[in-house]
């Protein structure tokens, strides 16, 4: 067996936990990332018939029973990462109880997965409904978007259309637009089950006052809408209470919409 960190996928999903860092993001123990693995993936560096541990998920996760989870420890630093992985990560398989993770590899300290993995989950379980191909949950706290949920607001219709009128690429990166929640508690069942509600219609979802979600077929793709997301919201803090006189209207997504020849939320536009 190879050591799974020397895996592309280990080495590109610590480099991104570093970028986000980096980016200014992922705060102390801020954010989680999971990352759905095939058995084709684990099959050169890990032996899946040894389980180093159980651990109880909480909630009954039966639609995932035999999936593979790389995901970030709960209280660890996405700053740390990428220089100790085998301590902050670890890869899980979903039991056949659908009630229990099993730890494969990781978490050397004794340490469990994120206090958010019901969020992601649900959210995996929601998202793999509407895409095969979907492999990414990851949750964040960007300085912009989280400064922007405290004083726009919260309603997927006006959230998205404020958005996506702060640049023009918004509406081509993500025409299924951002659903929004209201305040909850973190770390729960309830808000688990609500982001995975609307992660139906969704690939990015607002926890205001906290944070985002993106999800994806590729640690890259959920990044880029987290991205994508946050700049427009860069965009609108700097802009603050000034006039707009030369604003993207709603003709103008119509005609980007037209020209890229996108499937978008046509409800949120009038
Ligand atoms: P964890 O350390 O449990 O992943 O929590 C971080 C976080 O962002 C909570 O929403
Ligand atoms: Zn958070």
């Amino acid at each position: 067996m190879k050591d799974v960190r020397t895996s592309e996928y280990v080495i590109e999903f610590a480099r991104m936990a570093t970028n986000m860092y980096r980016l200014g993001w992922d705060e102390r123990n801020g954010g989680n990332i999971s990352y759905l693995l095939y058995e084709d993936d684990l099959k050169d560096y890990i032996d899946t018939t040894k389980v180093i541990r159980e651990i109880p998920l909480g909630f009954d996760a039966k639609e995932l029973i035999g999936k593979y989870f790389l995901v970030t420890g709960t209280g660890k630093y996405f700053k740390n990462v990428e220089r100790d992985p085998a301590y902050n990560l670890g890869i899980l398989r979903i039991k056949n109880d659908g009630l229990t993770a099993e730890l494969l590899w990781g978490f050397e300290d004794g340490g469990r997965f994120t206090s958010e993995f019901p969020a992601h989950l649900m959210s995996h379980i929601e998202r793999l409904k509407v895409e095969p191909n979907h492999r990414v949950v990851l949750h964040t706290h960007p300085l912009a978007t989280m400064s922007m949920s405290f004083i726009h607001p919260l309603s997927d219709r006006e959230f998205t259309r404020t958005i996506w009128k702060m640049n023009n690429e918004c509406i081509v990166v993500f025409p299924d637009g951002i659903g929004v929640l209201p305040w909850m508690v973190c770390g729960t069942n309830e808000i688990g089950m609500a982001t995975a509600e609307k992660m139906k219609d969704y690939r990015i979802v607002l926890w205001p006052n906290h944070g985002i979600y993106g999800v994806g077929t590729t640690l890259d793709e959920a990044f880029g809408l987290v991205e994508t997301v946050e700049k427009a919201a860069q965009v609108y803090m700097m802009i603050g209470e000034r006039k707009v006189i030369n604003p993207i209207t709603d003709e103008n997504l119509k005609d980007l919409a037209a020209f890229f020849k996108l499937n978008y939320r046509k409800d949120f536009l009038d």
